[in-house]
């Protein structure tokens, strides 16, 4: 699947840009400041229904238009996949309520048809790397379990109602808890939320597993072609409903829904008491982690900073792959700042590696850290101020 053309409309710090995209390789290169990531950011929103970056919608929309009449942001993309067309258009559109504070919401038109936002997922596939994805290796466990939230809801409806029906049952029965802490709620009315959340928790916490062993294996080859051969790179799903330590052999194969609901039925009975005296949830999906190995030592612990942005690289290849092959999708790739911190070595491999991609869209702050040869196959453009242009090569 690849983008032929996007149309961007007061997105960010582009007032109104017109571009025509091949398959194969794009670079856009320029200085700080310019817009390049918010020219990945407007794609991946296309294909996500959310950014990456911005916490609310009104973030997305150029400052100077935010102002009445009707101040609106608007990404369009014209997606070709084998031989049909498809027009996608997201509009960010704000309206004054009668206090005069702004509030957004997105609208969605596919082939010109008026759908819910939703609908959107699945027109477009699109993995996204940027340089903070480091902390998905590095960082907090929230960012681990959001990266496979994100990469599902891409390709698993199911998956993605699990998810939001599961967290709501959280927010709900943390509610509850906090009432139970203050003597205003008995234990058995609890019991209502508690069947809801190990139903769905057990969905989420299953599907995660199965999907991070997919990956997994993809990680492995992709890191290691990566580090040419130097290094092995592996990644386990740690949920929070099993007894810790996990010995390794459970890691190996993805328990059943079935096996995950008693378990977690126990863990939640053993820990009732803990989540009564401190007023929230305290076992399940919500508080699963994955940890990545590199060599048998944790790439968040004992990883040099080059170590782990190129295992969340690796990683974000690795999910490529997971979403062609659970959707028949080749996923446009997206590369923010891909080449830096990254030794020749590295940048060699990675450039063969993203051959396999249909479409990559990559920027740069300097063409240097390309090969002549990569470029010469490429399509090069500069960004300045929110105006993207071909570049003239010398
Ligand atoms: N809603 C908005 N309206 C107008 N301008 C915006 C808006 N949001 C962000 N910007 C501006 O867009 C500019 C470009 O941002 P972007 O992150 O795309 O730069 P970049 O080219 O990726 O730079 P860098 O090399 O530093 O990563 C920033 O200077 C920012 O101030
Ligand atoms: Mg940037």
């Amino acid at each position: 699947m690849h983008i032929k053309k996007i149309d961007l409309t007061n997105f960010r710090n582009y007032n109104r840009l017109s571009l025509e995209l091949k398959p194969g390789i794009t670079i856009l290169q320029g200085a700080n400041a310019q817009g390049k990531t918010n020219f990945l950011e407007a794609i991946y929103l296309l294909a996500t229904t959310r950014s990456p970056f911005a916490r609310s919608d009104r973030e997305l929309v150029n400052w100077l238009v935010l102002e009445p009449p009707l101040p609106f942001a608007k990404v369009e993309a014209l997606v070709s996949r084998g031989e049909e067309e498809t027009r996608l258009e997201l509009t960010i559109v704000g309206e004054a309520n009668s206090a005069g504070e702004w509030r957004f919401r997105k609208k969605v038109r596919i082939n010109g048809v008026n759908k819910k936002l939703a609908d959107l997922l699945g027109c477009l596939r699109a993995v996204l790397f940027c340089p903070r994805d480091i902390d998905i290796i590095a960082g907090a466990p929230e960012l681990r379990r959001r990266f496979l939230d994100i990469a599902l809801c891409q390709i698993d409806a199911r998956y993605c109602r699990a998810l939001s029906l599961y967290n709501r049952i959280v927010e709900q029965r943390n509610h509850l808890l906090k009432r139970a802490r203050e003597g205003e709620l008995r234990e058995d009315e609890l019991l209502f939320w508690d069947e809801g959340l190990v139903e769905q928790g057990s969905i989420v916490t299953v599907t995660r597993w199965e999907a991070l062993g997919n990956i997994a294996h993809w990680l492995r080859r992709i890191h290691k072609e990566l580090t040419g051969g130097q290094e092995v790179l592996q990644a386990v799903y740690i949920p929070s409903a099993l007894d810790e330590p996990i010995p390794p052999p459970r890691l190996i194969s993805p328990a059943s829904v079935e096996e995950i609901k008693t378990a977690f039925k126990g863990r939640l009975q053993a820990t009732k008491q803990k989540e009564f005296e401190q007023g929230v949830t305290l076992v399940g999906p919500h508080r699963d982690d994955v940890r990545f190995m590199l060599d048998g030592h944790d790439v968040a612990i004992y990883g040099s900073r080059g170590q782990q942005r190129s295992a969340a690289l690796s990683l974000r290849l690795a999910e490529m792959e997971f979403i062609t092959a659970k959707s028949g999708d080749v996923p446009v790739l997206l590369l923010d700042e891909v080449m830096s911190e990254l030794d020749a070595g590295r940048r060699g491999q990675l450039m063969k590696l993203i051959s396999r991609a249909h479409q990559v869209v990559i920027t740069t702050l300097e063409w240097e850290v390309f090969r002549q040869e990569f470029l010469s196959k490429a399509s090069l453009f500069t960004v300045t101020e929110g105006v993207i242009k071909p570049y003239q090569r010398s």
